[in-house]
């Protein structure tokens, strides 16, 4: 984000002395930025003669086939028609008005959607799809494109030792295209191809800058290898976060193929590069795609909206494949859902039956319980306590424990209580906050406390309202207080589960309200699955992380198996067995069990 350039527009001011001293502006805009001229279905087969339409269609507007050739940075002629190319405003303007023209969108970012966590921990969840998987053979035969921030090819999860000799399948026409450190070694028969797309989102912000990135398919982010072994990961047993719930870890079609669009970088999407993602997919020959990504939420119509997700995936379900999308993290506010286009599988997040409770004990031996997921980092023994007001420079703005509000003085060696706002959920930001004033624990109140996240040094525990009052009312109480903070455990089956999650978009869809939204819902809470070595040093390969990202692609992983015992359904039958069948798994308690629609 530091890397975005400076707004392209330039502006020239002249300042025009008349009879009276007067001042105008003159805006000039002589700067292009990218835009999405969409041409809706193409009109040649040949790819080579979409392109040369298209060099020529834009010629017309920019005087010569040089600059309309030097102006594109893709051609769209797989899955549709249409280019990315540099224009000005009055050239967007005017390329909208010419025939054959549906929409001049400008090239915008769309974001991940996961929720702020990273590093989190748990455990793969997988029951509902236990019977479906052992029919269907597993997703055998089937190809998952995942349209995210790339894969890290030498995760365990992507081993292909298991997929047996079947070959790959021979409506497969994609590549496995190289780059940093990344080639076609990469690949293998459960990892069938990878591309990478860059141009739209270069154009807006220096990648570059960003040393860790990689110019090629391989992850830098983790995002998108956690969402492809959810989808397809082979089995790895012992899968575990920081030795916490450890078990077998697998994808929702372990035998299906796996094709990454690497679209996405850690700054974000753009339209120009995730429909050029789409118009490979839909050459290359995948099954299902996952595209756990979204726009802003929307305000208008699906046209108006200039919903690059909704324009792709239109084209991927008219050429047989099925698109499964994320709902969005912006609950649980009503409205908020985002890929809402009737065609698309849109997926809502829900917890699953697992928590980490941790126990927080405080000095009149009154033993409280909160979630965390550090480990390693607890200090054994009783510690000084303290709530963020008391340590603050401010007391009016200092109880959430934003950076820079706490007084180092006071803050050292303690652990400290903070409350989120109700609009925020920022955690991570507290943990610095305490972490710079030398704290060493962090007691997190929050409304909502779906989703996990790892503080970097310090231990830090996550509690409800209820119980972070009960702390508050302990500290005013006690002289001098002290508490115990203890290490996480991992617990199955004795919660109230599943459960949408808090950040899970709501419906109702705010652009046709007749079209019901989400579709479904699937596991998307503390959900462990692979992860790239990047971040801490202690994590072995897989890590927990939330959001309707993590369930977009247990969706995927079932549509494939779907997919895989009927050749011939179509995403709408795909789409309506999920739909008319989903149901709600309940946890393995008997005590919580229950049988409610989702
Ligand atoms: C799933 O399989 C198990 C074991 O084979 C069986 O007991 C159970 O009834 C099956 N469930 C469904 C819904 O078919
Ligand atoms: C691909 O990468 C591997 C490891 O980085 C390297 O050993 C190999 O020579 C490369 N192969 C090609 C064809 O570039
Ligand atoms: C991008 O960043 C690199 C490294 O900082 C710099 O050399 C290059 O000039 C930058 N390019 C643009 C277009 O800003
Ligand atoms: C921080 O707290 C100490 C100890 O109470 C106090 O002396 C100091 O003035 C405080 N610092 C600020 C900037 O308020």
């Amino acid at each position: 984000m530091e890397a975005r350039k400076t707004q392209l527009l330039r502006i020239l001011v002249v300042i025009l002395l008349q009879h009276h001293l007067q001042i105008s502006l003159i805006l000039v805009d002589a700067t292009s930025n990218v835009h999405i001229v969409y041409m809706g279905e193409k009109k040649y087969e040949d790819p080579v003669a979409i392109t040369k339409s298209h060099h020529r269609f834009l010629s017309t507007v920019l005087g010569s086939k040089e600059a309309a050739k030097h102006s594109i940075l893709y051609s769209y002629k797989h899955g549709f028609s249409g280019f990315a190319a540099r224009l000005t405003k009055t050239q967007a303007e005017k390329i909208a008005e010419l025939p054959g023209v549906v929409q001049v969108i400008p090239n915008g970012i769309l974001k991940l959607h996961t929720t702020r966590s990273w590093e989190f921990m748990g455990l793969h969840y997988y029951q509902s799809s236990k019977n479906l998987s052992t029919e269907s053979n597993m997703g055998e035969g089937t190809i998952i494109g995942i349209i995210d921030t790339g894969v890290w090819p030498e995760s365990e999860s992507f081993s292909d030792k298991g997929m047996g000799q079947a070959p790959v399948p021979p409506h497969w026409k994609g590549i496995c295209q190289k780059g940093e450190k990344f080639n076609s070694s990469n690949c293998n028969r459960k990892l069938i191809g990878a591309r990478w797309f860059i141009k739209g989102i270069m154009d807006m912000i220096n990648a570059s800058t960003n040393t860790d990135e990689y110019f090629s398919p391989r992850d830098a982010v983790g995002h998108g290898t956690h969402t492809a072994s959810t989808a397809a990961g082979y089995f790895v047993e012992k899968a575990n976060y920081r030795g916490l719930a450890a078990g077998l870890a697998r994808g929702g079609a372990p035998l299906a193929h796996l094709a990454i669009y690497k679209a996405c970088w850690d700054i974000g999407c753009t339209d120009a590069d995730v429909l050029k993602a789409f118009d490979k997919a839909i050459h290359d020959g995948v099954d299902v795609l996952s595209v756990s990504i979204g726009n802003e939420i929307p305000l208008f119509s699906y046209i108006d909206q200039r919903d690059s997700i909704a324009i792709g995936s239109f084209h991927a379900i008219a050429k047989g494949i099925t698109v499964v999308s994320s709902a969005g993290n912006d609950g649980p506010v009503a409205q908020t859902i985002v890929n809402t286009a009737p065609w698309i599988i849109t997926v809502g997040a829900t917890t699953i039956d697992r928590a980490f409770p941790t126990a927080i004990t405080l000095g009149n031996h009154q033993v409280l319980w909160g979630q965390s997921i550090d480990i390693g980092k607890v200090s054994h023994g009783f510690t000084g306590l303290t709530y963020s007001e008391r340590i603050a420079f401010d007391p009016d703005s200092a109880n959430d424990c934003r950076q820079g509000s706490l007084n180092a003085t006071l803050a050292a060696g303690k652990i400290i209580l903070c409350f989120s706002r109700p609009d925020t959920q920022d955690i991570q930001s507290a943990a610095i906050s305490v972490t710079q004033a030398g704290g060493v624990g962090l007691i997190y109140a929050q409304f909502h406390t779906d989703g996990l996240d790892s503080c970097n040094l310090i231990h830090c525990i996550k509690v409800n309202y209820e119980v972070g009052t009960q702390i508050l009312s302990y500290i005013r109480r006690a002289r001098s207080p002290i508490a115990k903070l203890s290490s996480p455990e991992t617990v199955i089956g004795d919660l109230v589960s599943p459960r949408v999650a808090s950040f899970s978009s709501r419906g109702p869809n705010s652009m046709s309200p007749a079209v019901l939204k989400p579709d479904i819902v699937a596991p998307g809470v503390d959900i462990l699955s692979a992860y790239p070595p990047i971040g801490s040093k202690d994590i072995q390969g897989y890590a927990l992380l939330s959001g309707t990202s993590m369930s977009c692609p247990h969706v995927a992983g079932i549509a494939a198996l779907i997919k895989s015992l009927h050749r011939d359904w179509s995403p709408a039958a795909i789409r309506s067995a999920l739909v008319t069948t989903g149901w709600l798994v309940a946890c393995f308690s008997n005590r919580n069990r229950r049988n409610e629609h989702i």
